[in-house]
Order: structure tokens, then sequence, then C-alpha cells
């Protein structure tokens, strides 16, 4: 006798096995001759069906402990299931509760709850249905990213969490310190003097880890980091964490061709694989919060994305037969509407826009012979809008000390960044895509702070 999974239980069981499954309870039926629980471990969609006849020992004390919520060892014999949607059932010949949930104050009770109400229990919302699944999905895809760079010869880097430096130069960051804040030390010119400060220079959380993979890609060609990325980006819309996780894929003799070639590439991927290793849970939003999930998931893996320039990309927003809320034109970021108008009702498929205006991108990217683009490509989604940004980097040494200056960052703090390109400078791109974005795209998930276990949004840091 093993302890299995509900998983296992579920898709390989056999009548007459003997099992003992752990887990929590999500329903109990009491009839007349015996009583019927549901039991789900996090492993699985369905629950285990589990039959207790009144001949178990204690039987009636358990009953009164068996109830939403509860966590029990049962353990038993697997008998085919006579009920509709099930194949197999357990039988219980014994019961161990571990803890009781008491029904007058546990919040998850049979019933559909809203997800807003569902935030406000984070720390219980992983034992409902979505939310395993979504986490579930999560995990797949996680393990899909891994596989995908794996095969492929990268390297996985770990790119720091604290750093000195402010890669997309747009002021996001969170400074980590622990200066005592009763007592500030302060420069002549009353500012704060973080000379004082743990690092003995003002630190930070990263928002990308770009940078250092360059460094990783000088000497490794292929490499790719993923990880947490932290943005004090007052956002609060259903795309936008503080805190989230991003795949960064650096790849050394490489152009802006390549950098898109692999985010398709890559994208196909992901969505093949969760297919495969979700199939359950991939139904289930397709049914219960999205009926386009599955349709996008086909339309992913079996159509080429589009490809178009910024400067296309406006004249078409230009000639849309609808108003957006901000202006379009040429000079001006994309945003969301038009991001989403472009994928969703235009194109019905990703789209991957490249050459943005310059004075729009970070400062590493590379300058166009034009001089007024970038070589930037953006994978917009579907719903999502942005997912991936990316760019082949500047990898001429006076461009880029022209870009950094005329962006106003001290060259001074980005020097090892410069040595790249005074030593062995190669073309080189990569991107960055936003994980989180990602499980919203693949779920239908309508809200980003419901495919993180513990979201960190503008005034809400729980846990
Ligand atoms: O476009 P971004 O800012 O690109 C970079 O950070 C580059 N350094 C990446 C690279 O080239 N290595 O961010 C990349 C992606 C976005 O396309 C988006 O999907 C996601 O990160 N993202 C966010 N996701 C959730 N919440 C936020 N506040 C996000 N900001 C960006
Ligand atoms: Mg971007």
């Amino acid at each position: 006798m093993v302890n299995q999974r509900i998983a296992e239980v579920l898709r390989n069981g056999q009548p007459d096995e003997s099992v003992t499954i752990k887990g929590w309870v999500r329903t109990k039926r009491e009839l007349k001759e015996f009583a019927f629980i549901e039991v789900n471990d996090g492993s699985f969609l369905a629950n285990l069906q589990v039959i207790l006849n009144p001949d178990l020992p204690d039987y009636e004390t358990i009953m009164k402990q068996l109830n939403t919520g509860a966590s029990v060892e049962v353990t038993g014999v697997l008998v085919p299931s006579p009920g509709k949607g099930q194949r197999i059932e357990l039988k219980a010949s014994s019961v161990k509760v571990y803890g009781e949930a008491d029904p007058a104050t546990y919040p998850l009770q049979k019933k559909r709850h809203s997800f807003e109400f569902l935030r406000t229990i984070g720390h219980l919302r992983s034992r409902t249905n979505t939310l395993s699944a979504v986490f579930r999905v999560r995990n797949a895809c996680a393990n899909a990213i891994h596989e995908f760079f794996q095969e492929r010869g990268f390297l996985w880097i770990h790119s720091p969490i604290i750093t000195a430096s402010d890669c997309e130069g747009a002021g996001e960051l969170f400074t980590v310190t622990n200066l005592n804040f009763k007592d500030l030390p302060k420069t002549e010119q009353q500012e704060v003097d973080f000379s004082q400060d743990f690092f003995g220079r003002r630190a930070y959380l990263t928002v990308s880890g770009q940078l250092q993979a360059e460094v990783m890609a000088m000497a490794f060609c292929d490499v790719y980091t993923f990880g947490p990325t932290f943005r004090a980006e007052n956002s609060n819309t259903s795309r936008h964490l503080a805190e989230f996780w991003m795949v960064e894929p650096e790849m050394a003799f490489c152009d802006l061709h390549g950098d898109m070639d692999l985010a398709e590439e890559f994208l196909k991927y992901l969505f093949k694989s969760v297919l495969d290793k979700c199939p359950e849970d991939m139904d289930f939003f397709n049914q219960r919060i999205d009926n386009t999930v599955l349709a996008t998931a086909e339309n992913i893996i079996n159509n080429q994305f589009e490809r178009i320039s910024y400067t296309d990309a406006i004249a078409l927003l230009e000639k849309a037969d609808r108003k957006f809320e901000f202006p379009v034109e040429w000079g001006l970021d994309l945003q969301s509407e038009h991001e989403r108008y472009l994928a969703e009702e235009l194109f019905k498929k990703p789209v991957i826009v490249t050459d943005y205006p310059v004075g729009i991108k970070a400062f590493y990217m590379r300058l166009n012979d034009n001089e007024k683009t970038v070589a930037a490509m953006d994978v917009l989604a579907p719903k999502i809008g942005e997912i991936i940004g990316g760019s082949q980097r500047e990898e001429r040494l006076d461009i880029l000390q022209q870009r950094i200056e005329s962006q106003g960052i001290n060259p001074e703090e980005l020097g090892w960044y410069l040595d790249l390109r005074r030593y062995g400078t190669v073309p080189h791109a990569g991107f960055g895509l936003g994980f989180e974005r990602l499980v919203q795209f693949m779920t239908g998930m309508g809200n980003i702070r419901d495919v993180i276990p513990f979201p960190r949004t503008p005034l809400s840091v729980e846990f």
C-alpha cells in the first residue's frame, strides 16, 4: 500500500487496488445508508469521491468532523464509480482526521466565490478549483520555460535581486536600505546620505536582470534569467504588479530577427507544453473563465505571428474606424488600448511591433541607420497587450555612450556595461517575458492578482 496523489489515483487507479490518500474535504453528503466526501489534494482539478459506510470505526464522530476544509487521510479500496463524471471512487476502510474546519467560520463554502472575495483570503484561496488550476498551469509553464532553454543550450544564470542600476531608466525603483529612519544621515545638501547605508551607496530592487544577463551572454553566448522583478509603478490595473516574474533570454551573435524568431518559437512551445501537461485545467478555464482559451492556444500554436513596424502600426491605428482614449501620433508610445486593437481586433493573433521611436525606448536599444528608431520589438497579445518587450542591444561603444548621456544617466555608473563594448563586443539581442501576463493570457484570467500566489500592488502587501 502506498500514499498516492489523487491525480495518480484518478488517472490510473484500478478497481480493487488499495490506496491511501491525504487531502482536504471539499464537500460532504450524508445519506441514510452511507456518506460521501470529496477530497482534493491539489494535484488534480477533480476531487476523489470517498464512500464512508456506517460500520467504519467512530463513524458518528468522524462524520461530525468531516466538514468542508477539514484535512484527512483515507485508506481503502478503489471501486468503479456508478456516478456520472468519475471513473473510480474510494471505499474507505479507515479515516483519520488531521484537522477540523469549523463550518461556522471557514470562509470557503461550496458556493462560488468572487475573485475579489478570494483575494481577501489569499491564504486560503488556493484551495479553490480556479486558483489551484491557475497555480498548476503556472507550475507547468515555469517548468516548460526551463525545458525550452535547456534543450537549446541556454545557460540559466541568476541575476541579482539587489542592484545599483536602473535598467529601464523609468525611475520605478524600490530603494533597499537599512538606514535608521528616526535619524537619517544627511549630506551637506540635506539629501539622504546613502554612503552611510548598508552597501555604501544607494541600492535598489531590480526592475530587470537584462544588464547582468548581457554580461553573462558575453561569456556563454546564450543565457536566460527567470526571477522576480520589482517596479514601483503606481498602476492599479489588471495587468500590473509591483512584484512580478520575468523571463529574460539574452543571445550573443543575434539580431532583432533572431530575437523575434526565438520569442515566437518560445510562446508556441509554452502553449503546447501546458496543453499537454494540464489538459483538464485548460478545459476548465475554457468552460468556466473564458470560452476562447483553447481556441487562443490553437491559434498561437498554429499561426505565424504578425510582424509590423511601429510606423506601420501608427498608420493602421490612424485608419481605425473607432476612437481611442489616448492620442495616436508618431513618436508617442502605444497604449494598451492601441495594442489590444492591433492584436485582438485587427490581426486576431499576436503581433510583433518593431522599430519604435528612439525617444520612447530605453538607452540600451540599438539605434537604426535612420537614427529615428531603435531595433526594439514588443509582442502584443490579444486581451493582454504587451506580453514581451525586447530589442537588439547597442553594441557600438560611441553610440551607446551618446545614448546614455542624452538620457541623463551618469556613464560612470555603467562603466562595467560599457566595458562589454570595449572588449570583444558583438551584436546581441534579448527580450523579457512578463510571466504573470503569460499565465493570464493562457488561462483567460482577467486580473493579474489572481495568477500569482501573493500579489503585491500599490497599497497592498499581505503575508
Ligand atoms: O518591456 P519591459 O519593461 O522590458 C524589460 O524590462 C527589458 N529589460 C527586458 C529585456 O529585454 N530583457 O518588461 C518586459 C515585460 C513586459 O513586456 C511585460 O510583460 C512585463 O515584463 N511587465 C510587467 N508585468 C507585470 N507587472 C508589471 N508592472 C510589469 N511591467 C512589465
Ligand atoms: Mg516594455
